[in-house]
């Protein structure tokens, strides 16, 4: 169990990532072709980064990306096609990613709620966070755009997936092998906006 943290985490040192979270990302990625040079990404639960560099990387500086967290992100010298807000999804008025760009063709999650170790708190809340992911990716995605969410395993999760089959085209439950075994989390991966 501890091995397998212990890789991804020397791995994400190794090759100056801020987080191992980075390698379920990219598994995603090299499994779902998400993203392309270009596209504009809006970037849920950002901090530290290691999305953000990743997604960086896929898109290139003809692309744009936005990450929004409570917390700072640790990556100092962003380039200019990287951007940050610091802003509780909760309460942010997702109108104002439309300043820096009309539409978006990929939408990424990957929030996760203080964990009070009660598991259907936890899971509920991890919910609650999705949820409002989805509603944003519905207000920002372009026609036949992506949406990636992470989610806890728990009650709420079949009707999630209900709603996100009524959106997208494709939609399908992933568990990367960079999550942790013991971990309920999983990745709802929809593809093609309807
Ligand atoms: C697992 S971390 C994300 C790691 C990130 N993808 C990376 O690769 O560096 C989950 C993040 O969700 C954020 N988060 C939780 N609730 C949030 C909320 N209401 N609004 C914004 N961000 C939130 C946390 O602050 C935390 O940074």
């Amino acid at each position: 169990m501890y091995k397998v943290k212990d890789a991804f985490f020397k791995k994400a040192k190794k090759e100056g990532y801020l987080a191992r979270s980075v390698y379920k990302l990219q598994e995603i990625n090299k499994r779902y072709r998400i993203f392309k040079k270009g596209d504009k990404v809006l970037d849920l639960g950002a901090s530290p980064g290691s999305w953000l560099q990743y997604i960086a990387k896929m898109i290139g500086s003809q692309g744009k990306v936005l990450g929004i967290d409570i917390n700072p992100i640790k990556w100092s010298q962003t380039p200019p096609y990287v951007h940050f807000w610091q802003r509780d999804v909760l309460k942010w008025d997702c109108e104002e990613a439309k300043t820096l760009s009309p539409f978006f063709d990929v939408v990424v999650s990957d929030m996760a709620p203080l964990t009070t170790g009660i598991k259907d708190v936890d899971a509920y809340r991890s919910f609650k966070l999705a949820e409002r992911a989805l509603d944003i990716a519905l207000k920002l995605l372009r026609a036949k755009g992506h949406f990636v969410c992470k989610v806890l395993e728990g009650g709420e999760m079949k009707d999630f997936l209900l709603k996100c089959k009524r959106y997208f085209s494709f939609v399908k439950v992933f568990k990367p092998e960079g999550s942790r075994r013991e971990s309920r989390e999983v990745f709802i991966v929809g593809l093609n906006r309807k």
